[in-house]
């Protein structure tokens, strides 16, 4: 990649206020569903590896972990932990789609991620049964979190 456009993507990616997100201790988000950071992990953890680019890898790897040291004792993780925001399960699936990446390309990361998956999928379980969780757009992409299973 070409160094403009990586300057390019990294002033995007500070416009965004990626490294004010409310998924790492921040206050940046743009609505409940808390995709701003997930989504934006989702793609850097690919763009940091492909490209060999140390600046992306620690962040991704900041990224992780601290939605992973966060994680509270329900289960729950991402922004909403120690706060009464309501939780919508649906901004989970981007960050296991990164997470599942960074398994793939670092397999010490492994136990981690997985053990998180766990408790999560376990409380996400509850959830779904007492009709908590859901709302428009969560309950479409369900197909989201089924490939996080099938995983
Ligand atoms: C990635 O970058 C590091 C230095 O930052 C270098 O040592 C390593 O060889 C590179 N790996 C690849 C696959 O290019």
């Amino acid at each position: 990649m070409p160094n403009e456009s990586l300057l390019w993507l990294l002033h995007s990616v500070h416009a965004l206020s990626v490294s004010k997100s409310d998924w790492i201790g921040g206050h940046s988000y743009y609505s409940y569903l808390e995709e701003a950071g997930s989504y934006w992990f989702n793609a850097m953890v690919p763009n940091g590896i492909l490209m060999n680019n140390t600046i992306i890898n620690e962040k991704t790897q900041e990224f992780l972990d601290y939605v992973l040291d966060n994680q509270d004792s329900t289960g729950w993780l991402g922004p909403e932990v120690g706060t009464d925001r309501p939780r919508y399960l649906w901004g989970r699936y981007p960050f296991f789609f990164g997470a599942i990446q960074m398994v793939e390309y670092k397999p010490e990361l492994t136990d981690r991620v997985v053990t998180a998956l766990h408790k999560f999928v376990k409380l996400a379980n509850r959830m779904l049964r007492d009709g908590e969780g859901v709302e428009d757009w969560a309950a479409t992409r369900w197909e989201d979190f089924v490939i996080v299973l099938q995983w």
